[in-house]
């Protein structure tokens, strides 16, 4: 009997340690050779699975197996996202910080529903997301909750613009409390996390409009205006804009001030999806880009992006966050007892009940660097990325599309043909940005070959981009943000481009 309940019960202390020890070489192994594996796959979908058992165990395996299955089956089938050759998306990274947070987060794993439910979970929140605020120079009445992703951000943000222009949407539903047909108004650059809120709130996909933006890339708020005026003329309601600090695409960054002066005469909800780019408001010489923030009613910020916290970690602001609460808050009779009302009860700020204890990872990642080393880190990104511009504009072969921000670069091949690059100004007299994005003869051929680059480079499992589409023309792309990223991979990654790109020139 009594062997039996030792069965039952978890791995011995003596055992388990041992574990951790054959876990902490493997971390450390992982993170020092991480470099010399390959990027990415180059498996057919439906290999990893193939290759692991179908069946569900029947009984327990050992750590050690399960551990070298991970070696053999699941490290060789990822895509490596800290891995110092991923360029892709927006720059990632991982830090010895980071996962000594996570680990140590593991063995607590505690539920911060409530204050009551974990006191320090909760005001560890409250503090980290208060750090945060401060360094975003956002105004004290600013509150913010942590969520998993800035999607959910958005959708909770817009969902209290709802209910602050219909209010008793809430309670009756949409058709229920007559609400009117409302508009969004959002970048053709922004997020399409902006239609996803939209469609999970019944304000429905189609309305969200998308407004032009300028040949860098940002919101043109004249645009914005005459959208608003033509559908308060065709009876629809405008209720909230969306102003993208560090768009997917470039980084490119709205005019924040301009669009909140509109939102104040309209009288709209104006969320700013600081999704990337908000982070790099800790940078003193940043400054600027927070100018019209403090008049915002929500802005959301993912540290999971840009200060360096692991996934997930994403917060929303919002100008007195009791908005946010009166929408959300329901108290069901079985949780009465586990609720202080005095006390900040994170359930009741969005739709989430459980709530991962996600602040204690931030709290040692924020305290490992400080600001000024999560600053110098930035600054690097943005430098290696300016870099890497530079050698884009030496080539005539290549041209960038957009100007490098914030560690990100969109560039595309345009060939070797003689008679374009003759006809092409010096590096020097350019203009930085994208008129070159129009007006060739060869343009498709050209979209074919800059993903083709993209897919063969990646495929090589030797670095890795992404290509995204910019006045409906394919470029090539590179986010920068991992601190094992140098110049030297860069360098590497730059000759593979070029090379590819001469392949195909050759191949044609
Ligand atoms: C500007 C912007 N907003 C929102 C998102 C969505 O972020 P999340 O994955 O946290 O939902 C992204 C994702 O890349 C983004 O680039």
């Amino acid at each position: 009997m009594q062997d039996r309940r030792q069965e039952l019960g978890d791995t011995s202390p003596e055992d388990f340690r041992k574990q951790l020890h054959e876990l902490a070489d493997w971390i450390a192994d992982f993170r020092q050779n991480l470099g010399s594996l390959p990027v990415a796959p180059n498996d057919k979908p439906g290999a990893i699975l193939a290759a692991l058992p179908a069946e569900p165990p029947e009984v327990g395996e050992p750590f050690g197996k399960i551990l070298g299955d991970i070696d053999r089956d699941i490290v060789p089938g990822m895509v490596h996202w800290s891995h110092p050759m991923f360029l892709g998306y927006f720059g990632w990274t991982t830090t010895a910080p980071a996962i000594l947070g996570e680990i140590i987060t593991a063995p607590l794993n505690v539920n911060a529903m409530t204050w009551r439910t974990c006191p320090a979970a909760t005001e560890l929140e409250m503090l980290v997301v208060d750090w945060i605020r401060q360094w975003m120079h956002l105004p004290q009445g600013f509150g913010g909750v942590v969520y998993d992703t800035a999607s959910v951000g958005v959708m909770h943000a817009l969902a209290v613009a709802r209910e602050e222009s219909a209010p008793s949407v809430r309670k009756h539903g949409l058709v229920g409390a007559g609400a009117p047909v409302f508009r969004i108004y959002a970048s053709e650059q922004a997020h399409s996390s902006a239609e996803k809120a939209a469609i999970a709130l019944g304000l429905g996909e189609e309305n969200v409009q998308r407004v032009p933006t300028d040949a860098q890339f940002r919101m043109n708020p004249g645009a914005m205006r005459e959208m608003i005026a033509r559908d308060v003329r065709d009876n629809f309601k405008p209720l909230a804009v969306i102003a993208t600090v560090g768009t997917t695409s470039t980084a490119s960054v709205d005019p924040v001030p301009e669009i909140a002066s509109i939102c104040r005469e309209n009288k709209l909800w104006l969320h700013i999806d600081g999704a990337y780019g908000a982070g790099f408001a800790i940078l003193p010489e940043n400054k600027s880009l927070t100018n019209g923030w403090s008049e915002a009613d929500s802005i959301v910020v993912n540290p999971h992006k840009s200060l360096f916290v692991p996934l997930d970690f994403s917060v929303l602001f919002v100008r007195d966050l009791e908005r946010l609460r009166r929408v959300f808050t329901l108290v069901p009779e079985y949780l009465r007892g586990d609720t202080v009302e005095a006390q900040k009860n994170y359930m009741d700020y969005g739709i989430q009940l459980g709530r991962r204890f996600r602040a204690l990872k931030a709290w040692v990642i924020f305290r490992s660097f400080g600001r000024e080393g999560m600053a110098a880190r930035l600054r690097e990104f943005v430098r290696l990325a300016n870099l890497f511009a530079d050698r884009i504009n030496s080539d005539n072969g290549f041209e960038l599309v957009a100007p490098a921000s914030m560690g990100v670069v969109c560039f595309r091949y345009i060939g070797r043909d003689p008679a374009f690059a003759g006809s092409r100004p010096s590096p020097s007299a350019r203009p930085a940005v994208a008129p070159y994005l129009t007006g060739r003869p060869n343009e498709s051929d050209l979209d074919a070959l800059n993903s083709e680059i993209v897919e063969r480079i990646n495929a090589s499992g030797r670095a890795y981009l992404t290509q995204t589409k910019l006045r409906d023309r394919t470029v090539m792309r590179i986010g920068l943000g991992n601190v094992l990223t140098t110049e030297e991979h860069l360098r590497t990654a730059w000759e593979m481009i070029q090379e590819t790109a001469n392949e195909l020139n050759r191949e044609k």
